[in-house]
């Protein structure tokens, strides 16, 4: 039979037009078995699924792909595959008996594989779904590959989308959702005259310090396994983990690799969608014109998700069931998402982590400022400094348009403040206690062990009272220390022994008290359907925000080369990031121990989990049909991750090696800090 083809493949043009779902009549999937095993994550081949053709067709269509029938061989070869096609019979794609063309095991046949992975021949005749080889290869970091050979099309409403797929997804980069913003108006829904989208590399960073960006950068990514057919049923889309990045409200991008899809997409079987949003002043200014608002930059998340509800369902993503997960400021975006007019009934769960409250620093992303208020702390200041006070409101908006953007976010007061603004943050802040309307959708929340220890600087005295003094005024540190609630404790290291002390006053402030005690309120008051909290006592620092290094990495031993993390260090803020994405390997960080790679597994598990069941306890069949044995012994072996219920019921998962179940944390130092005393009656 191939050699009856061999006249139709030699009349291929060179380089064939970028195939489509539509051009191959096909949906696209892109299988991947990704145990998030980098260091040999090269070992396992992929395999694209096409539609059911006759063995001609399929050996076609894999050549549309630049690809040719799947071989079957390869180190993991048949346990890879089984589990794939197990996964297919799983969701009800193909029953568990399916036979699939591959790679004829000899010439002049065809060759099938069947759900249980055994070879078969077969008559060519036969109409039955067809496995291509998928040879783009695994990246680092934020490469992209251009190879036209891995390229492919999507039509998507009045759009043509060209992205292109690796080792671990289809990715289309660097897509335009809103138009290009006029400087200090809300964006808009993009509807450029361009309606063919080249998203084979990211779009432009937003201005920001330090590195390089554009006013033009309201841009998205998205990463998926699945690309739907002519034919394809909504039934088959994927959930959507739309992610909000960290950054102050002043740096960070999604085009960032910690956040790259491909794992989470694979592994997870989600479509993930990462935005860049204006930061800095260009994002968040204010001015009491009654006209420049702010919130810009939260407008701009609120117009990728219509983007998204609009267009998603095109890459196999399911626009009823979008969970919008943020970290840090990103977290405190998706908390002003859950109360904004503006957002509400664009997604349906939510997964705020680190989000800053309290104290000192951390006020501002939970509290939100007037306008009023804003005046004499960052619009004044601003003003002056860019010589745009003048009495006329519209001379005041065409001076600051005229500054360059860059000297703009490099002023000494830039706006990076979430305001009351009436439209889209009509409140003072996130009313947990019912007063007024939020999404009604299920939550996963909570900290980092030592989440607030990334901002208090390193004790550069042995004076404890002068040391806390420096964190926070009231209670004043005497009262502290006599409280007996945070005692020093009496290691080798006087420093290190007071920065525990601090850090853990920090953590308390910033994050863990009022997170805590919003999330009682919220459980009480019935404002979610249920609330999941977490505290991750393991984590992984992240190179590029590592502060008072070396302490919030684990301890280099003789026998941990790597760092130990059963021995004690600090969990400090951005740590659970590269378990969240299962993205060591964009960086090639090094496994530190035998759980690093089981707690990547459960952590990517339970996370997309409850993008698909809107519950973070992973399934035991699912694990067990997709071969995720880990998580499998995890989930089998320890108590469920409860939610909170109602009346006081503090349960809280602490995230590592067994994960366990314990309650909050730190009630009576948070009680003894008043934040806020009458939660905890
Ligand atoms: C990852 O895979 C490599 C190669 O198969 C193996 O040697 C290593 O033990 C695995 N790493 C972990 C943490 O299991
Ligand atoms: C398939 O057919 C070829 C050629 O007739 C034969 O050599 C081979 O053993 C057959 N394979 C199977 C799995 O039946
Ligand atoms: C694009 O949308 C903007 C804002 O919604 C609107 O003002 C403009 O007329 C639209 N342009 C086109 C070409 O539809
Ligand atoms: C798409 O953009 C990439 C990266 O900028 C470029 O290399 C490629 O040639 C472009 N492709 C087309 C068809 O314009
Ligand atoms: C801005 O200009 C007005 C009018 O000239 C002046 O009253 C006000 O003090 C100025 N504001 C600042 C912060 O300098
Ligand atoms: C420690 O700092 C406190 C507050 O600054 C100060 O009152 C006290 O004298 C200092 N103690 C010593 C021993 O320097
Ligand atoms: C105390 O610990 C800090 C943080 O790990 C470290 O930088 C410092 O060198 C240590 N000091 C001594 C005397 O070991
Ligand atoms: C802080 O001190 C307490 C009490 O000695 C200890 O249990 C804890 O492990 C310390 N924390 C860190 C991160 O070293």
């Amino acid at each position: 039979m191939i050699a009856t083809l061999a006249p139709y493949l030699l009349a291929l043009p060179l380089v064939a037009a970028t195939p489509s779902p539509k051009s191959l009549s096909s949906s696209f999937s892109l299988l991947y078995q990704n145990d998030l095993n980098w260091t040999s994550a090269t070992e396992h081949a992929g395999a694209i699924l096409l539609e059911p053709r006759s063995g001609q067709a399929a050996v076609q269509s894999c050549a549309a792909l630049s690809e040719s029938l799947l071989s079957a061989n390869g180190l993991h070869f048949f346990s890879d595959i089984a589990s794939l096609l197990a996964y297919l019979s799983f969701q009800g794609r193909y029953p568990a008996e399916q036979e699939y063309w591959i790679a004829p095991a000899s010439a002049n046949t065809c060759t099938t594989i069947t759900g249980g992975a055994k070879v078969k021949n077969s008559s060519c005749q036969r109409v039955l779904p067809v496995l291509c080889s998928q040879s783009a290869p695994y990246r680092v970091a934020s490469l992209q590959d251009q190879d036209p050979r891995w390229r492919l099309s999507v039509g998507a409403e009045d759009l043509t989308v060209t992205g292109y797929r690796d080792h671990l997804s289809f990715r289309f980069l660097g897509i335009p959702y809103a138009n290009t913003p006029k400087r200090f108006t809300y964006s808009t829904l993009y509807n450029g005259t361009q309606k063919s989208l080249n998203a084979t590399d990211y779009g432009s960073r937003c201005v920001q310090i330090g590195t390089p960006g554009s006013e033009d950068c309201l841009f998205l990514n998205i990463f998926t396994p699945f690309i739907p057919g002519p034919e394809t049923g909504a039934a088959s889309l994927k959930p959507v983990m739309f992610f909000i990045h960290g950054g102050a409200f002043v740096g960070g991008s999604g085009n960032d690799a910690i956040y790259d899809g491909g794992n989470l997409a694979s592994r997870g079987d989600v479509v993930v969608v990462n935005i860049n949003y204006r930061l800095s002043s260009l994002g968040f200014l204010a001015l009491s014109d009654g006209v420049t608002n702010g919130n810009f930059g939260i407008g701009d998340i609120t117009v990728a998700l219509s983007w998204v509800q609009k267009y998603i369902s095109a890459f196999g993503g399911d626009p009823t069931r979008i969970t919008i997960v943020g970290q840090s400021s990103g977290a405190a975006a998706t908390r002003a998402l859950l109360a904004s007019p503006k957002a509400i009934n664009k997604f349906s769960a939510a997964i705020p982590m680190s989000n800053l409250a309290g104290e000192n620093y951390a006020t501002s992303y939970s509290v939100y400022y007037t306008i009023a208020e804003l005046q004499p702390i960052v619009i004044d200041p601003l003003l002056v400094a860019t010589g745009c006070n003048m009495t006329d409101s519209a001379a005041v908006l065409s001076c600051l348009r005229s500054v360059d953007p860059n000297t703009l976010v490099d002023l000494p007061t830039a706006a990076s403040f979430i305001v009351v603004d009436g439209t889209y943050v009509t409140s003072k802040q996130l009313p947990v206690d019912g007063s007024s309307p939020v999404a009604y959708v299920p939550i996963v929340t909570g900290i980092m062990r030592d989440d607030g220890s990334a901002f208090t600087g390193y004790p550069r005295t042995a004076n404890v009272t002068r040391e806390i003094a420096a964190v926070l005024s009231s209670p004043s540190a005497p009262e502290v220390q006599s409280s007996g609630l945070f005692p020093v404790p009496s290691g080798a290291n006087a420093t290190l022994d007071i920065f525990n002390v601090t850090a853990r006053l920090s953590t308390d402030i910033g994050f863990r008290c009022l997170d805590q005690a919003h999330a009682i309120s919220a459980s009480d008051h019935n404002v979610f359907p249920n609330i999941w909290f977490y505290q991750f006592d393991r984590s992984y620092q992240t190179p590029a925000f590592n502060p008072n290094p070396p302490v919030c990495d684990a301890p280099i031993t003789s026998t941990h080369p790597h760092g130990d993390p059963s021995q004690e260090y600090f969990k400090c803020h951005t740590g659970e990031l590269h378990f969240v994405w299962g993205t060591l390997g964009q960086y090639q960080l090094p496994f530190r121990d035998a759980n690093d790679l089981s707690f990547s597994q459960l952590v990517a598990d339970s996370w997309t989990a409850f993008a698909h069941n809107h519950d973070p306890n992973p399934l035991s069949a699912y694990l067990s049909v997709r071969g995720y044995m880990n998580t499998l012994d995890v989930v089998e072996n320890t108590d469920r991750w409860e939610p909170l219920t109602k009346r006081h019921d503090r349960a809280l998962r602490i995230m590592n090696l067994p994960p366990r179940m314990t309650t909050f944390q730190e009630e009576s130092q948070c009680k003894f800090l008043g934040l806020p005393s009458d939660y905890y009656d």
